[in-house]
């Protein structure tokens, strides 16, 4: 071992299990690309003012938990917490609001990055899956992108997450509420970061974790009761959409959410096997965003999925993904002529579209009839010179241990009509 491990908080994705990050985060993309949304990536790091706009509610995403730092030439940077900021701050640079094509579809997928205290589920770096439509105030977009998160949730296996979905009022109806129970907490009796917290955020004092406040929350105003009538409205139709859908919820009108942006629809999916870390994922409407990072008024929607928890929440449910084996063919050449006729015979292989691969490393029989076991090919193709002057190879079955010579000029169709 070097002297040197990955830092607090962090992991390495190592083969075998890297493969089912790569399909998770596949599953989570393919209702994406076939609803519309295209690809984007932005920069891992950005103007620190992005996310700490320093103006609304803040929150500890932004104040505590944000890797920020100065560069050489004075910029003031930061690792990007989350996807959705930059992402809306890319639309508006690249004018895709402008091409009259609204809303703006997008999906991403990267490395996220908060100075968090380490757990299981919880990292300082971590991988999302996300997608943001924006420029439309639209239920059926709030109701296509939670189904969308739903079906890849389904179509991996999970089955024990739930839905929680909440509506955060607007600019009209939140201030008010915001009042309300800010009234009614200022009467609790709070230590002085809590009231101090109700004072610059009083929602996510909703969300302390702690039993005796929990106990004084009992009382609290819900936000429900404060929404004016364009936010029930729209709040009622997404959920009739989803219902419609067959998408089950839970209403729940105390999910508040990690950042300050969001207004309306927020909703969050929850495993109930992950423990204290259960959110494997959320999302919501964030309509006020845009004016904030001085674009024009844009009405958006979006989630982000979290990899690594849905990893997890895979485990916890004991499903195993069905990955297809990386290597279908393992060749093993006796001898030096073998050697190159197996490897161009590799290579013609891996043309056609069948995963190959060599022993390498000149090892003897039993050594390279190890290495292809543990590459969990099905067949291998293995070549002496006597194979040779008969212008064959022997083709093995590694499930059924049949073996017989194939004729060099027909490997490939040989090995494709047995795969099929
Ligand atoms: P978020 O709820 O902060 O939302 O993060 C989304 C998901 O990322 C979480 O549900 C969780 O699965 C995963 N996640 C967050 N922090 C960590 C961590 N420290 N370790 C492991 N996984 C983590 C957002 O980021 C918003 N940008 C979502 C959004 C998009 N809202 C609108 N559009």
């Amino acid at each position: 071992m070097s002297t040197f491990q990955a830092p607090k908080g962090t992991y390495d994705l190592i083969p075998p299990d890297s493969a089912r990050f790569l399909a998770v985060r596949e599953a989570i993309a393919a209702p994406l690309k076939r609803s519309g949304y295209g690809y984007i990536e932005t920069p891992g790091f950005e103007n620190v003012e992005l996310f700490a706009r320093g103006v609304g509610e803040s929150t500890d995403i932004v104040t505590k938990e944000m890797y920020a730092f100065e560069t050489k030439g004075g910029d003031r940077l930061a690792l990007r917490p989350e996807g959705t900021a930059s992402v809306l701050r890319a639309a508006l640079e690249a004018n895709l609001h402008k091409a009259g094509n609204l809303p703006v579809k997008l999906w991403y997928s990267g490395s996220y990055y908060r100075y968090e205290r380490p757990q299981k589920g919880r990292y300082r770096h971590f991988s999302q899956v996300g997608a943001e439509a924006i420029g439309a105030e639209d239920p059926a977009l709030d109701a296509e992108l939670i189904v969308l998160a739903n079906d890849a949730y389904r179509s991996l296996g999970l089955r024990n997450f739930r839905i929680l979905l909440n509506s955060l009022g607007d600019k009209e109806c939140r201030p008010v509420y915001r009042a309300a129970l800010q009234d009614f907490l200022r009467g609790l009796d709070l230590d002085e970061d809590t009231l101090r917290r109700a004072e610059i955020n009083p929602l996510r004092v909703l969300d302390d974790k702690r039993e005796a406040v929990q106990k004084q929350l009992a009382g609290a105003p819900l936000l429900r009761d404060y929404l004016c009538d364009a936010c029930k409205a729209y709040h009622e139709e997404v959920r009739d959409l989803l219902t419609a859908q067959g998408v089950a919820f839970e209403d729940d009108g105390r999910l508040v959410r990690g950042l300050d942006y969001y207004t309306r629809t927020t909703f969050e999916f929850v495993h109930d096997g992950l423990g204290s870390q259960s959110a494997v994922g959320g999302g919501g409407r964030y309509d006020g965003l845009s004016e904030m990072i001085g674009g024009p008024a844009l009405p958006s929607v979006g989630w982000a999925l979290g990899v690594d928890r849905t990893v997890l929440a895979l485990e916890a449910e004991g499903v195993t993904l069905e990955l297809p084996s990386t290597t279908s063919v393992f060749a093993v050449p006796l001898g030096e002529e073998a050697r190159r006729v197996l490897f161009t015979k590799v290579m013609e292989l891996r043309r056609a579209g069948i995963a190959a691969d060599f022993a390498f490393g000149g090892k003897g029989l039993k050594g390279a009839m190890k290495n292809a076991n543990r590459s969990g090919a099905r067949f291998t193709l293995v070549a002496g010179e006597r194979d040779l002057a008969e212008g064959v190879v022997q083709l093995k079955d590694m499930e059924s241990g049949e073996q017989g010579p194939v004729a060099l000029d027909a490997i490939v169709d040989a090995v494709r009509e047995r795969l099929a």
